[in-house]
């Protein structure tokens, strides 16, 4: 069956699942530029970085007893320091689902050769959370942004664990409420919830984390920017804004931005509830079609921010095909799954997304599926 080519299109048609969509309004002459072109140690550059860290702090609702620095690398930088700095102290368990997670058991196996215990799963589902034994340090993403399964909450992490829960939480901050007293590491990129840039990641410390860095000396050598010890001591510097080497200013410009935004809107609670209702909106979509489906079948562990869907008959070629149709008309950018995942749509749903886009976006996948089977 043919379908007319739909008359409107969305207003934003942004769904990558990183870089993200900027927040609404957003414009490059919005940010301030007061800090670019002078030193990152200035009074000025120190404040921007501080305030920065200070906002993430409310957003996150981080209870003082947890760290937040700014640290170089983006997520993968931040979640590396991590795992450089604090790993090979006891037993390694890396739960792995998509491809982010197998990424961190590729570096404990063959960088940091540590032979951890390995808990897997398949594209759409979760390892068996009830079978992590919390003598070990513990890998994994809060949310699998490569098949769109999260993990449905912190009660499976042991309060009483003796190892370190290590959460890459970069697709997960803002958009689910996070038990901070479960989670000993966290990592996050400004690029995904936030709608913000690369380049630099953050780096969330609780108290056992740091009592690790500060007894423990890893096996391996550290290269400079991984360092979080300064003199025998925690480099306590880093968490208030005096970063390890050179920050991007402008980076942290559009991150204050977007920071700024999500306070303005409420807070943590209207972020979430902006993801809540995007999520809700494309499961619409998805319930209204038989031929889309979700790849993560468990609704208690599926992603509220990156949305993996399934498409009747599609393989690699189709979904391409899909896209690109969609790219070409300005209706949907960077809707295609992730190269590693298996073939399938994966529509960002984050806080920076409006509703009403991802509402108009339901008659346009009518549209590329009817070109693409044609
Ligand atoms: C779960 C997860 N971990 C790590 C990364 C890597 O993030 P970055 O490119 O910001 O380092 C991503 C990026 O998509 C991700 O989704």
């Amino acid at each position: 069956m043919t379908v007319v080519k739909p008359g409107t299109r969305p207003e934003r048609p942004y769904y990558s699942s990183g870089p993200c969509a900027k927040p609404p309004g957003w414009a490059p002459e919005k940010l301030a530029v007061d800090s670019l072109g002078r030193s990152h140690r200035s009074k000025l550059g120190k404040a921007r970085l501080a305030y920065a860290i200070d906002l993430m702090r409310e957003l996150l609702r981080l209870p003082d007893t947890h760290r937040i620095g700014i640290v170089p690398g983006s997520d993968t930088g931040a979640f590396e320091m991590a795992m450089w700095t604090m790993l090979g102290a006891r037993p390694v368990t890396c739960l792995a689902w998509e491809s982010f997670g197998e990424g961190w058991v590729t570096d404990a196996v063959k960088q940091l050769k540590l032979d951890p215990n390995l808990l897997r799963a398949d594209y759409g589902k979760l390892p068996d959370l009830g079978a992590v034994d919390w003598s070990n340090d513990v890998l994994f993403a809060w949310n699998g942004t490569t098949s769109g399964v999260r993990v449905p909450d912190g009660d499976w992490i042991a309060a009483d664990r003796e190892g370190l829960s290590f959460a890459d939480a970069t697709s997960a901050v803002f958009a689910y409420d996070l038990p901070w007293d479960r989670i000993d590491v966290a990592t996050f990129s400004w690029q995904k919830v936030l709608g913000g840039e690369g380049g630099h990641g953050v780096l969330i410390l609780g108290p056992r984390a740091v009592e690790r860095l500060e007894n423990h000396t890893p096996a391996w050598p550290l290269p400079k920017v991984f360092r979080l010890m300064a003199k025998g001591a925690l480099a306590e510097g880093v968490f208030k804004g005096e970063t390890i080497n050179t920050p991007s200013m402008l980076a942290v410009e559009d991150a204050i931005f977007a920071l700024e935004w999500a306070k303005g809107l409420g807070g943590a609670e209207a972020l979430i509830a902006r993801s809540d209702a995007n999520a809700a909106a494309l499961d619409r979509i998805v319930e209204a079609r038989n031929w889309l489906g979700h790849l993560a079948a468990d609704p208690a562990s599926r992603s509220k921010t990156s949305v993996c869907l399934t498409v009747e008959g599609a393989d690699e070629a189709m979904i391409k095909k899909m896209a690109s149709l969609l790219e070409s008309e300005g209706a949907a950018y960077d809707i295609a799954g992730y190269r590693d995942a298996p073939p399938g749509l994966r529509i960002w749903c984050g806080a920076t997304v409006d509703s009403a886009d991802i509402e108009a976006l339901g008659p346009w996948l009518d549209w590329a599926y009817s070109q693409a089977t044609q």
